[in-house]
């Protein structure tokens, strides 16, 4: 079921919109008339991306990565073979972070105030992969050492990190290279659960 109207997250998703709307960074929601952007997907997602936090398409829409960056999320997991109920996509700021105008990555501050939510959510969600998209989501697991295309186990998961969609439109790359190590997760994830399925019949 979709995250927005899932049952399962009903609960963190009303607690979490009332803490953003605690925050400094709510002014910005409120100024730009944009919205607090939760999570979209598939609540039980077996892999999770997790990025940094809205651009202005996303505040005006109310939904992450559905912006440039977002697009070439979307690539990705055609590259990696998802299917649509096998993902989820969420940040670690649901509120669009502004200087001057300007868009700037969320604070430590900002990241450790939604930590607690952004936890809940994992834990809600409980996918098999987490998929770090920059250094901002890096940071809210103490995962910042990782580099790009890597692979570490966190709490029972495959955590993977890769450099955020937006670095690499910068340098005009798709990044695919750097999916490998998790489009070879993700095949023996598959090969594990045939196996069982196998076993079980024989
Ligand atoms: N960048 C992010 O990190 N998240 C979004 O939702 C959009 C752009």
């Amino acid at each position: 079921m979709e995250l927005n109207e899932s049952n399962k997250l009903k609960q963190v998703r009303e607690e979490l919109i009332e803490h953003a709307k605690k925050h400094l960074l709510y002014k910005n929601v409120l100024e730009t008339k944009g919205h607090i952007v939760f999570g979209r997907g598939e609540d039980n997602a077996k892999i999770l991306f997790i990025g940094e936090a809205p651009g202005f398409t996303e505040n005006e829409l109310g939904k992450p990565f559905v912006g440039r960056s977002g697009k070439l999320l979307e690539e990705w997991v055609k590259e990696i073979g998802l299917k649509n109920n096998e993902y989820a996509i969420m940040n670690v700021v649901p509120i669009i972070p502004l200087a001057e105008g300007k868009i700037r990555p969320p604070t430590e501050e900002e990241i450790n105030y939604f930590l607690p939510y952004t936890m809940k959510m994992v834990k809600a969600i409980n996918p098999e992969v987490i998929v770090l998209l920059g250094k901002s989501a890096a940071r809210a697991f103490g995962k910042e050492s990782m580099r790009t295309g890597e692979t570490t186990e966190y709490e029972g998961k495959k955590m993977f990190f890769i450099y955020h969609p937006a670095y690499y439109l910068r340098n005009g790359r798709k990044g695919l290279e750097d999916l490998k190590n998790l489009k070879k997760i993700l095949i023996e994830k598959e090969n594990v659960q045939k196996q069982s399925k196998l076993g079980a019949f024989s």
